[in-house]
């Protein structure tokens, strides 16, 4: 669905990401994990169109420099790491937004499909909360559940799949919400769609997701099938720290447990 070569990006005249190949296939949840400032939320604005490149970078084929601001809001739905709202619009408004971005106008069916993203979050009944008054991890679902308003499906109906970019989509949730929230990205992946998320937590990365596409410094340092991916030396090398990775039998599903240096 995306494919990268040789992708390169500078912001405020510092290479910020340098010469990344990627691919990214409907169908799988790609994970991107790193260190603070390795470049993750840089790679996931370029791929939502967000940030001038150098190198290819295509959207089902076509370089996404070429497309339609309408096509790619039809294509796919973006989840920036925070995102800032100064006046008290209440809930609906906001995961409403999603609907707007969609490209959709007015909706008579609008109200129903802001209730049923909410729904999907878990935030039933809070469509007429003032946004600025949840807490963080609600105010996280909120802007969570206006993505899936924008992107509902994760196929449409001539079978072209979705993308949905996830900035670090379950940062300051709970444990019961990071799984649901999780769970909701692997349904679309597994229903045909493509997600890239990017992840803090490995053991919910192990967990979740497919592949995982590891950064440091700004260049991708490895990438493929998560379980090939999560050992002992590949995150020592990434992270800089030391980490050891067991695996719960009998599923043999990896986790992480980090240990005192020294
Ligand atoms: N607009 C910008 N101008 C200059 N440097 C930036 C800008 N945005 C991010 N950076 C720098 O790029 C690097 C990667 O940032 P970012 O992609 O946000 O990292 P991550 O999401 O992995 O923590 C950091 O060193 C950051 O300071
Ligand atoms: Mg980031």
């Amino acid at each position: 669905m995306i494919e990268a070569q040789g992708l390169t990006v500078s912001l405020a005249g510092r290479t910020v990401l340098q010469s990344i190949d990627l691919s990214i296939s409907a169908g799988r949840l790609t994970a991107i994990a790193g260190p603070n400032g390795s470049g993750k939320s840089t790679l996931l604005k370029t791929l939502a169109g967000e940030l001038r490149h150098t190198g290819r970078l295509d959207l089902m084929g076509e370089p996404l420099s070429r497309c339609q601001p309408e096509t790619l809001a039809a294509l796919r739905g973006v989840l920036p790491q925070s995102s800032e709202v100064a006046f008290p619009f209440t809930v609906a408004d906001i995961v409403g937004l999603g609907l707007e971005t969609g490209g959709a106008g007015y909706r008579s069916d609008a109200a129903a499909r802001i209730g049923a993203a909410l729904d999907r979050v878990g935030l039933s009944g809070f469509g007429p909360r003032n946004y600025l008054e949840l807490s963080g991890g609600e105010q996280q679902r909120t802007q969570f559940a206006r993505v899936l308003c924008q992107i509902p499906k994760a196929v449409a109906e001539d079978g072209t799949p979705r993308l949905l970019l996830l900035d670090e989509p379950v940062a300051s949730l709970d444990i019961r919400h990071q799984l649901e929230i999780m769970s909701i990205a692997r349904n679309f992946a597994e229903e045909g769609g493509a997600v890239v998320a990017v992840m803090h937590d490995l053991n919910l990365t192990a967990l979740f997701a497919d592949e995982l596409l590891l950064m440091r410094d700004g260049r991708l340092v490895v990438s493929g099938p998560t379980a090939a991916v999560v050992t002992d030396a590949i995150l020592e090398k990434v992270y800089g720290c030391r980490l050891r990775v067991n695996a719960v039998p009998p599923a043999g599903v990896p986790f992480v447990l980090a240990q005192c240096a020294g």
